[in-house]
């Protein structure tokens, strides 16, 4: 089958896009390169020995579009593309509707006009409403604090309304929770761009000496160690989940919402405690006030996954923070230097 993957030279998309290949599917991947380098296309072919189709686009270009799904016979697209950064979202919301809700309206369009009606949409754990109590399931009341959110949520809306107006169409939007981790081989990985956001990055820089120590974002929540909880999941798992939401379109009519995330919540002093055994290695951290927007706890209710898309998370904490240290270690500065020591018979 041939998929056509938005936003696959990111994170989740090129893990996805590994996870695809290896199971013989063809992929072509449509990317503007806004936040993610075209070297991981070199990285992905050394893991795969396939090479996936790539076109320089971006998904609000309707020509561009057009001419992807012409000269290709997709049969189904996998979502991934969008700006992911809370805080910028605050800062640059036009940017982010836009991006988002303008770029994923023009790519529906493009799609039912060539016919081809299934998607598995990457959405968020941050569309649910912050008073929640964990686990979260789908059921539960959604109400985003944050314009990245809000467009994840709207999309998800816009998909249901889609799916209502048009049998045909086949829709799962699969709400991520903290994806970490990287490819067990080193070579592909979390790349961010300047100074991470999300703990993890964060950490993994502290680790190599790229940042002098961990800022942790509040003591005083109510959690174990009073420092924020959440369900992290390892990037490959996640992908997986794609590969199984795939299969799911083809059986499951309609438009589903699945989270994917472990069930377990992990918090921020783990964490850095974990990273520091793993590395072997100090993590300097200091104690600074809560990050406006965040929450105590969050983690999900996984069994729609387990049992809709036969999907269960594999790997545990220690194998996310081994694999995300051997991505880091390997290449300090992302894809922005080659690695010469990278082998996959290493
Ligand atoms: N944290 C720190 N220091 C940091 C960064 C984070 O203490 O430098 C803490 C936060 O306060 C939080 C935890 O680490 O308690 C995780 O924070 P992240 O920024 O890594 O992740 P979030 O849970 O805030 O948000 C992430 C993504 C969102 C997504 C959400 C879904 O950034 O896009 O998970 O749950 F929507």
């Amino acid at each position: 089958m041939k998929l056509l993957l938005t936003g696959g030279t990111g994170y989740i998309g090129s893990h996805a896009c590994v996870e695809l290949l290896a199971a013989g599917h063809e992929v072509v991947i449509v990317d503007n390169l806004s936040n993610s380098s075209v070297k991981v296309l070199d990285r992905i072919e050394k893991i795969s020995s396939v090479r996936p189709i790539f076109v320089e686009a971006d998904v609000g270009d309707r020509a561009a579009m057009r001419s992807i799904f012409s000269l290709h016979n997709i049969a189904a697209v996998m979502h991934f593309s969008g700006s992911k950064s809370v805080g910028e979202s605050c800062d640059l919301p036009l940017k982010y509707y836009n991006n988002n809700v303008a770029g994923t309206l023009a790519l529906l369009e493009v799609m039912s006009d060539f016919g081809i009606k299934k998607m598995v949409f990457s959405s968020s754990a941050s569309v649910y409403s912050e008073h929640n109590i964990s686990p979260l399931d789908e059921t539960m009341a959604t109400s985003p604090t944050n314009p990245y959110g809000r467009t994840k949520l709207v999309i998800e809306e816009i998909l249901s309304d889609l799916v209502n107006s048009d049998p045909q169409w086949s829709v799962i939007s699969l709400r991520y929770f903290n994806p970490i981790g990287a490819h067990s081989s080193g070579l592909i990985g979390e790349s961010p761009n300047g100074i991470p956001n999300n703990l993890i990055p964060y950490v993994a820089q502290v680790a190599v000496g790229v940042l002098p120590h961990v800022q942790v974002f509040g003591d005083d929540y109510e959690t174990k160690d009073g420092t924020g909880v959440r369900d992290y999941i390892h990037v490959v798992d996640l992908a997986i989940a794609h590969l199984q939401a795939l299969q799911a379109l083809e059986s499951l009519k309609g438009y589903g919402v699945i989270n994917i995330g472990t069930g377990c919540g992990t918090s921020v002093l783990d964490i850095i405690c974990f990273f520091s055994e793993v590395c072997k290695k100090d993590i300097p951290y200091k104690i600074v006030p809560r990050r406006p927007g965040d929450v105590a706890t969050v983690y999900a209710d996984a069994s729609l996954a387990n049992t809709l898309l036969d999907w269960h998370a594999k790997r545990d904490l220690k194998v996310m923070i081994e694999d995300t240290w051997r991505w880091q270690s390997l290449n300090p500065d992302g894809y922005e230097i080659q690695s010469s020591t990278i082998s996959l018979n290493e």
